[in-house]
């Protein structure tokens, strides 16, 4: 999806990193508790040091709804994030996003029509009413709106496992099948630690005809795994885990689920972003960690357990380019706007997508 960023003048992309410092530290102080700002874990340390609430996809959401006092979230993380922070907050709260263009590459793989396809060749295959929708929160606010209005729930990583256990609870009518959607990882390790089998999952390609799907094996999985994938998670390999392995015999292997189910079986941790933070921070002292997740974090663990040897699994791993768009400019220019009394790069989702879309993410949040 193309969201056009405007590009900053020379007074922000020159700024010596001293001076934006202060200058979006000025800017905090002047608009005091009417500002939030919200920092995902991936993001750089010079966005980072500037955060009231850090945390992970599920917990931002939870802090964006939890403070009905702030005028302005400011959301450093990406697109979709912003969506549901504005989904989550009251019509007096203005969501703002500081480059327009720090979308998920992972999230823009499944779009409305697509999934609306998908939907409409299944209800002439499946019985649609025992199938539910469920999408990772890494997806546009129109296909959190889609799985409100039939009867899904969002999940993100740390919860994917009650919410799929209860998408297929055999006490609920609709609980047969679920369609998973965007990332196909998520679905199989999460399903894989419910018990399910390979022959319980089928992958739905929405570039193929009918997913690219027999009608019997559409009948026959229990979950439809859409084929999307987090292009930084991905590049884990095993060959990654056995290198660790060998270089560090006692060390402990964490990853997160998006990563494939082949990394995440040789792993002895995985979770998201919150729980492989928690992984490091209580490893024994002078425990060796090798990370799957995103780099930045991977760093932030190493510098904040100077006793332990917290390494990235991938030598060559690359930043998530999209979170990596945020950048102390692009803070600074959303902050000086706001005290000037303009709202730049605002998020909004529209009325009726809005309502849908709280209904799966309230679904979420009321499971676990
Ligand atoms: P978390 O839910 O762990 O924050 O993950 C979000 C994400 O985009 C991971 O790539
Ligand atoms: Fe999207 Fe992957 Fe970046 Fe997370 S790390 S925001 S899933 S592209």
């Amino acid at each position: 999806m193309i969201r056009l960023q405007q590009a900053l003048g020379e007074d922000f992309t020159k700024a010596a990193p001293e001076d934006l410092a202060v200058r979006i530290q000025a800017a905090k102080d002047a608009l005091g508790s009417r500002l939030l700002v919200l920092v995902h874990h991936y993001q750089r340390d010079e966005v980072m040091r500037f955060a009231d609430f850090r945390g992970d996809s599920l917990a931002l959401s939870r802090a964006a709804a939890s403070r009905p006092d702030a005028e302005y979230i400011v959301f450093c993380g990406v697109h979709f994030m912003a969506e549901s922070a504005d989904i989550l907050t009251g019509g007096h709260q203005q969501v703002i996003l500081p480059d327009l263009n720090a979308g998920c590459s992972m999230a823009d793989m499944a779009d409305l029509e697509e999934v609306e396809e998908a939907w409409s060749r299944l209800e002439e295959v499946v019985d649609i009413d025992s199938l539910v929708p469920i999408t990772y929160i890494n997806s546009s606010a129109a296909l959190k709106a889609f799985v409100g209005s039939h009867g899904g729930s969002v999940c993100t990583s740390t919860n994917a496992r009650a919410v799929l256990s209860w998408a297929l609870d055999p006490a609920r009518r609709a609980g047969r099948q679920v369609l998973f959607f965007p990332d196909q990882h998520l679905g199989r390790n999460t399903a894989y630690q419910l018990g399910y089998g390979a022959g319980d999952m089928r992958v739905w390609d929405p570039r193929l005809e009918s997913g690219g799907l027999e009608e019997a094996d559409m009948k026959g999985s229990t979950l439809l795994l859409w084929k999307g994938h987090c292009s930084v998670h991905q590049r884990f390999t095993p060959s990654h885990v056995a290198q660790f392995r060998a270089e560090h015999p006692d060390g402990i292997v964490a990853v997160h689920p998006e990563c494939s189910h082949e990394v995440v079986e040789l792993a002895d941790e995985v979770g998201s972003t919150d729980y492989l933070i928690r992984v490091v921070e209580t490893a024994p002292p002078s425990a060796a960690i090798g990370v799957g997740t995103e780099i930045h974090l991977v760093k932030r663990l190493a510098d904040e357990n100077p006793a332990k040897t917290v390494v990235s699994l991938d030598p060559l791993v690359c930043p998530c380019s999209t979170m990596f768009r945020i950048d102390a400019p692009h803070l600074c220019w959303v902050l000086e706007g706001l005290v000037e009394g303009e709202v730049r790069n605002r998020i909004v989702v529209d009325d009726q997508t809005a309502i849908d879309a709280r209904l799966a993410l309230e679904r979420m949040l009321a499971i676990a």
